[in-house]
């Protein structure tokens, strides 16, 4: 794990691998673990994984708005000398977080992988929503968050429930929710809520685009892809089926052969492993 410091905190950032830089941003309100069956693509490129600021053991900082992520990332990359173009990837806030490196820093983004996300911004209802839960997490902890996010995170059907992995993944985000400090879930709530519409910004993106979604994504359904793929000048979809909002932890196989086959076809970046 690498400590990168900001001007005004620091970020753990864990990295594997070595070849084309891959970015892998986290949802909310999780850390890089989320990315963690990710780790066979470390054979094939150099993945960097940022706990972004306020989670996991980025401590200090809350963060304060969508496009301040956004340049965090940057700076991790400047911080790692990753000079040339990266693949961006993020899932859900993550996602939003990618969508504005593509938007503020264009030069630094080879191709765009959106997972389980929106361009849209929150309707004033949502808006509404993540107050009152930002209210309920201040009296009662981060408990409340888990217990409000948790039976929407993973898919529904029976037999996604039954998967052999189900329990431990299920385990797993309940423990990093829990972790996360209250002040960092209140205010990433605030900036959630406060992030701007994406939809035009998102037509100027000349970069090749992979859209990804859980088949049964109760938070960012596939319909919010479907529309995403229509603004893109060079997007695909790919649905995948049995998995909810967190496809790259409930189907990790399809997802990484998914990005593989992505890498090859639009950037022609072999899935050979990476040299060195
Ligand atoms: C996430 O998974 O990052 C959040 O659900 C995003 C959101 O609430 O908009």
């Amino acid at each position: 794990m690498h400590l990168v410091p900001l001007s005004d905190t620091q970020l753990a950032v864990h990295t594997r691998g070595s070849g084309l830089p891959l970015l892998l941003l986290h949802g909310f309100p999780l850390d890089h673990a989320m990315w963690a069956g990710q780790d066979p693509l470390a054979d094939h490129l150099r993945l960097i994984v940022p706990d972004q600021r306020g989670f996991g053991r980025s401590g200090g900082a809350v963060p304060e708005s969508i496009p301040q992520l956004a340049d965090d990332a940057v700076a991790v990359l400047d911080a790692l000398h990753v000079s040339e173009p990266a693949i961006v990837c993020g899932l859900s806030m993550g996602g939003y977080v990618a969508q504005h490196i593509a938007a503020r820093h264009p030069h630094r983004v080879r191709a765009l992988i959106l997972v389980d996300t929106k361009l849209e911004a929150d309707t004033p209802e949502a808006r509404a929503g993540r107050r009152d839960l930002a209210a309920k997490v201040e009296r009662l902890g981060s408990e409340i968050v888990a217990e409000a996010m948790i039976p929407n995170l993973l898919a529904s059907s029976a037999a996604a429930r039954e998967a052999p992995q189900r329990g431990e993944i299920e385990a797993g985000l309940r423990r990093t929710i829990l972790a996360t400090p209250v002040p960092t879930i209140v205010a990433a709530l605030a900036a959630l809520g406060g992030r701007p519409d994406m939809v035009e910004a998102m037509r100027q993106v000349p970069v090749p685009t992979l859209l990804v979604v859980g088949a049964e994504d109760a938070i960012t359904p596939p319909e919010c892809l479907e529309r995403a793929e229509a603004v893109f000048a060079a997007a695909r979809l790919l649905i995948v089926p049995q998995c909810g909002h967190m496809t790259p932890l409930e189907s990790p196989a399809v997802f990484n052969a998914a990005v593989l086959a992505f890498l090859w076809e639009q950037v022609g970046h072999s899935a050979a492993p990476a040299a060195g």
